[in-house]
């Protein structure tokens, strides 16, 4: 499934607002969902899951990521994070290189204000790109 596939953003809003009613979030009581299309046709999707130790709470992200893996890996393609009342949020920055790491520049992210890509959201990324030049500078 290419980056310009079309994407039913309707069923992975659904798909992420379902996730978010699993979320567990005793201290902050902001649940969070996200659902991401995978290039294979796969959703996989996410809840958080908060820690007494508050900052080692796990963002929804987080187990999306995780979800792809467990479940064949893949490229993401598309993904939708909605809040308590089923509105898009923004990934907070370290979820936007998470994405950034599994989908790349051309995935699409689900905002407020429309679609938009990775590139747009998290502009001039690190990557591993960067890794590799550096690593060719070595002997
Ligand atoms: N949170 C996410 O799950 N994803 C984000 O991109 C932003 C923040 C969660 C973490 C924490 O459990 C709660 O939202 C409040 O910060």
């Amino acid at each position: 499934m290419a980056e310009s596939a079309s994407v039913d953003w309707d069923l992975l809003h659904a798909k992420a607002t379902e996730a978010m009613h699993h979320a567990y979030a005793p201290y902050s009581a902001f649940p969070v969902g996200v659902a991401g299309l995978v290039d294979d046709g796969r959703i996989v999707s996410g809840c958080n899951v908060e820690n007494a130790a508050y900052g080692v709470a796990l963002c929804a992200e987080c187990g999306m990521i995780s979800a792809l893996h467990l479940t064949g890996g893949g490229r993401l393609v598309a993904v939708a994070c909605v809040n308590g009342t089923g509105d898009a949020l923004m990934p907070c920055g370290r979820c936007r290189q998470l994405l950034w790491e599994n989908g790349g520049p051309g995935c699409r992210i689900m905002t407020s204000t429309g679609v938009r890509t990775m590139a747009e959201v998290l502009p001039d990324a690190f990557g591993g790109t960067d890794l590799d030049a550096f690593n060719k500078t070595r002997p």
